[in-house]
């Protein structure tokens, strides 16, 4: 009696776990065997744009503010001391016209000259060499006039200092290494004038020697280096809205920003004054990145260039109707398109071309895209956008054009841009979307029903703001979400790129930014670690992952995608669980290759509090971490609020 008593007791126990563990268990089905499309190699991107000083003060690795003396107040980011003025006469360069007289004070015991404080101070590392580098006259015949350089500390003590003789009359570069002694994030440049007479100066320039890949007017290495490691497809740029400007003359200029760094004239940004509580009046652009520039890094990070040129319109937002360029007025700006074309693809034989070649890049950058217009909108766009597909088309099918989708995924503006897109047979669509998490979890499947034989999408700029802005947890864990929707439809969408991608911390304007930096160092935020497990694991096709023959698109609060790569023969899937609670899923293989896995590592990227972010303080709070689990078919265990990735091989 007692024994049959503890058999029941035995059998319930066994039929309860066994139930619970079949509740527990959710099934998926991998399809090996048929890949539904190939992923582009451009899947996965990186957009730049000169916001939140992400250019200059930040990855243009110059360390002086205003070297040329070309903002609207001259002096404005200088101290100046004793005799200073600012003049134009007889200008070294064109294009930037001013430059400073210094005289010697007539007292032995004061000082003439000049100082400037870089972007939030300068930053420097110990036993690093600067180039030090300026433009200098006399002015006089057969005088020699003297300069001494100095280092200064944030204590204000001179740190290290050089001293260079002007022993020309005429314009002539100057330049000299320095090499630091102390790291300090806020040091200052300081020039004296220590002869007696007066000497004019111009382009002051300090540049870290040792820039990305060692160009000179080159990158923070730092920064570039992270760029390189997202391993992107596409590189968009310059913008954004600054490639409109609020007026025609201060759009982003492409031609303005070639050539010898000194005469490129500085542009406004309209980043100075856009949001009234971030307001930076010491904002422009110098330049000194400019296209070749862009199209250099692209080459060597190997990302596809995908430049954004002016389509005759300025900030819609800013800008009524009647402000935007005249369509009968639109020949130049159609021409500086083709010249572009030109300017990466001519062979040297060509005008823009050669200017290439001058500039050190004969090889052609075989650019493939363009986008003609940012966020622009309405029917004034399409009658400027259809002019210049006219031309483009006629004379370079090859290049692949892209149109807005306005500034917004859906509306008015969006309804109307779509069918006029297709009606124009445009490659690619740029779609806009800055959204809460629960618009990017609700909307992980919003390409699963888009038109396959309709133009394709550029998921432009997008980024998941949560109520604080901030690269959170949370943030990065619905963008994964929706990513996977987004390599689920990698036939429709051939390119997306999290924006915006840079910002410095003491001079940001808009957030949540993939990556953050001060003058020294570098934050790699959670959503940089998600767009770094994407497109390193983004694969060559795509396969079909369901659970009841449904994509998993927030069923119980999670999302999945799965890619083949054909180049390592590895397997890859990714799942996200929004929920609290551990997910465990069998995989169930559909193929006829066998189900004996290999060499299976999984990447997670894994909750600590949705709220919390990475920070310069503790970079590495939130970090994928890697492990090896044995050769056997696992049960997939996917972590509460966490993005997980299994590798392996079949
Ligand atoms: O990424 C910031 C801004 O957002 C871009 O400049 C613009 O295109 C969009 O409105």
């Amino acid at each position: 009696m007692r024994n049959n008593k503890l058999n029941t007791l035995i059998l319930i126990f066994l039929l309860v776990s066994f139930s619970l563990h079949s509740q527990t268990n959710r099934k998926l089905d991998l399809f090996i065997d048929k890949p539904t499309g190939e992923v582009p190699s451009t899947l996965y991107g990186i957009f730049f744009e000169d916001i939140n000083f992400a250019a200059d003060g930040g990855l243009y690795a110059e360390l002086i503010k205003n070297r040329s003396f070309e903002f609207d107040q001259n002096l404005m980011g200088w101290n100046t001391f004793g005799n200073v003025q600012v003049r134009t006469e007889d200008p070294a360069f064109r294009q930037n016209p001013h430059y400073v007289r210094l005289k010697a004070p007539v007292h032995s015991f004061k000082s003439t000259g000049i100082e400037n404080s870089g972007f939030f101070g300068i930053g420097l590392k110990k036993n690093n060499n600067y180039q030090f580098s300026v433009w200098a006259r006399t002015n006089q015949p057969d005088s020699l006039e003297k300069i001494r350089i100095e280092l200064i500390d944030s204590e204000n003590n001179p740190v290290q200092s050089a001293e260079l003789i002007v022993n020309s009359e005429k314009w002539k570069k100057y330049s000299i290494i320095m090499r630091s002694p102390v790291t300090e994030s806020k040091s200052k440049l300081r020039i004296f004038l220590i002869s007696k007479g007066m000497l004019d100066l111009e382009h002051v320039s300090l540049f870290p020697v040792d820039t990305y890949k060692g160009h000179e007017n080159g990158l923070r290495k730092d920064l570039a280096q992270a760029l390189a490691e997202l391993k992107p497809g596409v590189f968009r740029f310059p913008g954004g809205c600054i490639v409109e400007g609020t007026e025609l003359s201060d759009r982003y200029n492409w031609k303005n920003s070639i050539g010898p760094v000194e005469n490129r004239p500085t542009n406004h940004n309209r980043w100075e004054y856009t949001f009234k509580n971030r307001y930076f009046p010491d904002y422009y652009q110098s330049y000194g990145l400019g296209f070749y520039e862009y199209f250099q890094l692209s080459e060597e990070i190997g990302a596809e260039p995908l430049p954004i040129i002016n389509c005759g319109m300025v900030c819609q937002y800013i800008n009524a109707k009647e402000d935007q360029l005249p369509v009968i007025k639109l020949n130049p700006f159609i021409q500086d398109a083709l010249d572009l074309i030109e300017f990466a693809n001519g062979d040297s034989t060509t005008h823009w071309g050669k200017i290439r070649t001058q500039i050190g890049h004969s090889k052609p950058f075989n650019m493939k895209f363009l986008g003609v217009g940012n966020e622009q909108w309405g029917e004034e766009y399409i009658a400027r956008l259809e002019p210049f597909l006219k031309v483009l088309r006629k004379t370079h099918p090859e290049i692949q054009i892209i149109g807005s989708a306005g500034p917004d995924p859906d509306g008015k503006n969006f309804e109307f841009l779509w069918p006029q897109m297709k009606k124009n047979r445009i490659d690619l669509v740029d779609e806009h979307y800055y959204r809460n998490p629960e618009w990017f979890l609700t909307h992980a499947g919003r390409y699963d029903t888009y038109d396959r034989n309709g133009p394709k999408v550029f998921a432009g700029e997008y980024a998941c703001h949560t109520a604080s802005k901030k690269n959170d947890f949370e943030s990065a864990l619905c963008e994964s979400a929706f990513l996977t929707g987004i390599e689920r439809n990698a036939d429709v969408v051939k390119m997306a790129t999290y924006a915006p991608l840079f910002a410095h911390v003491e001079g940001w304007q808009w957030r949540p930014d993939l990556i953050w930096f001060d003058n020294l160092q570098l934050v790699k935020t959670p959503n940089y670690y998600v767009q770094q497990l994407f497109s390193t694991f983004k694969g060559t096709n795509i396969l079909k992952i369901t659970e009841n023959a449904k994509p998993i698109s927030g069923q119980n609060g999670t999302y999945a995608s799965a890619v083949y790569d054909k180049k390592t023969d590895i397997y890859i899937v990714k799942i996200v669980n929004t929920t609290t609670s551990i997910q465990n899923f069998n995989l169930e293989f559909k193929t006829n290759k066998g189900t004996h896995l290999r060499n299976i590592i999984t990447y997670t990227l894994k909750s600590i509090g949705l709220d919390k972010c990475n920070s310069i303080e503790n970079p590495n709070q939130i970090i994928p971490v890697i492990e090896n689990i044995n050769n056997n078919l696992p049960v997939l265990k996917i972590e509460p609020q966490s993005l997980m990735i299994y590798t392996f091989k079949l």
